[in-house]
């Protein structure tokens, strides 16, 4: 049996680059050598690439060594790696697991590029990561199918700092307190308040515009457990059994999922069989919403009293060390880690064959 030449990608300019580091260093440990050949391309924080020997040291120590090899380039089905010794060298790869979380890799960008190369990838698709990264529009989508959401308003940065009473007085009267501040286009919690009183809007959202050009205000979900499914295929997509996160802080934020320790996973989550099946529909829901496809993690704000349950968020590119929530869900319902691989590369060249079946030239007889 021929081995299938992996490219696992990883880093990236995004927020998430140390995160994607972690995941990455998982996959490449748990990933069976005799079914992969495994090429590692990192993206430095500044935009470099590394490819096989230095993307495998930069993965272990976090730090570029030595000269930049190469100048990535790209031709069909391949990395053209342009030496900057004046040589070059061709890459051709079966299939890329692109485990960049955050902007650049989880919003459709990196997905275009591998589209563009013409190589079968893991996960979502162009359309499918752009809008799970964008909350507003992923919003709409959601609203579209019917999912249960919590209230929101939506602004763009522009139209929020030239009028900035008017946007403060409609949240106050709309959503009330108290909110949720964020960017639209961000993960990880960066840029997030919670917000009280009235007072303290002004702050909160001219923080969240220094992130992105779209700023979401929510109602805050009170009495609420956070319950993640994770989804797993293409046209026919699973829902894993639901987790559920109890933060060490006031609420889920950079310190509570990073820094500090004693955030908890609870698997499986703390919820009654019913609410759980309504949780893993509802997944799937959300999932088919925003045309996905191999894997994404949906995450729910479930009352305590279960009389409300909201889907709050999807995530295309979820956290992917073996202690992660979405590979850890997919062990409580009976496939462990590197299963999980096989099966989501499976699912990357079933989705690519099938892409591939559309024409791309037409001629009119
Ligand atoms: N409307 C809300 N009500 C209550 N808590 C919220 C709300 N929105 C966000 N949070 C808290 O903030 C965390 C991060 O928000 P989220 O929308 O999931 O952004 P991110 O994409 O950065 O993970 C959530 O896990 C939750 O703890
Ligand atoms: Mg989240």
């Amino acid at each position: 049996l021929e081995r299938l030449r992996l490219g696992v990608m990883f880093g990236g300019r995004s927020g998430e680059h140390e995160v994607s580091l972690m995941s990455a260093r998982s996959v490449l440990g748990a990933i069976d050598p005799k079914k992969y050949e495994v090429v590692p391309i990192g993206i430095s924080k500044k935009g470099d690439w590394l490819i096989g020997p230095q993307a495998a040291s930069y993965l272990q120590t976090g730090e570029e060594k030595g000269e930049k090899e190469y100048v990535v380039i790209l031709g069909s089905g391949q990395f053209q790696l342009v030496s900057l010794k004046n040589r070059i060298d061709s890459l051709s790869l079966d299939v890329i697991f692109p485990l960049v979380h955050g902007t650049y890799g989880e919003d459709g960008c990196i997905q275009g590029l591998l589209e563009i190369l013409d190589i079968p990838y893991v996960g979502c698709g162009v359309l499918a990561s752009a809008v799970g990264m964008d909350k507003g529009i992923m919003k709409m989508l959601f609203a579209q199918a019917g999912l249960p959401q919590i209230p929101f308003l939506s602004f763009k940065r522009r139209y929020l700092e030239t009028h900035l009473d008017r946007t403060i007085e409609s949240i106050a009267r709309q959503i009330g307190f108290p909110c949720f501040v964020k960017p639209a286009n961000l993960g990880s919690s960066v840029g997030i308040s919670k917000v009280r009183e009235q007072a303290a809007l002004k702050e909160a959202l001219l923080y969240a515009a220094r992130f992105d050009g779209k700023v979401l205000v929510e109602k805050g979900a009170e009495d609420c457990l956070e319950v993640e499914v994770s989804v797993l295929g293409n046209e026919t997509p699973k829902a894993s059994i639901p987790g559920q996160i109890i933060p060490i802080n006031e609420f889920y934020d950079y310190q509570a999922k990073y820094l500090d320790k004693g955030s908890q996973l609870i698997i499986p989550a703390n919820i009654s069989d019913r609410m759980t099946n309504k949780v893993r529909e509802l997944a799937i829901q959300a999932f088919k919403a925003i045309d996905g496809s191999g894997m994404a993690r949906v995450d729910f704000f479930v009352k305590k009293d279960e009389s409300i349950v909201y889907v709050n968020e999807i995530n295309t590119i979820p956290g992917f060390t073996e202690i992660s929530m979405y590979p850890k869900l997919w062990q409580a319902s009976g496939i462990k880690y590197s299963d999980l691989l096989d099966e989501l590369i499976e699912l990357a060249l079933d989705r690519y064959k099938e892409n591939a079946r559309s024409l791309r030239s037409y001629e009119h007889s």
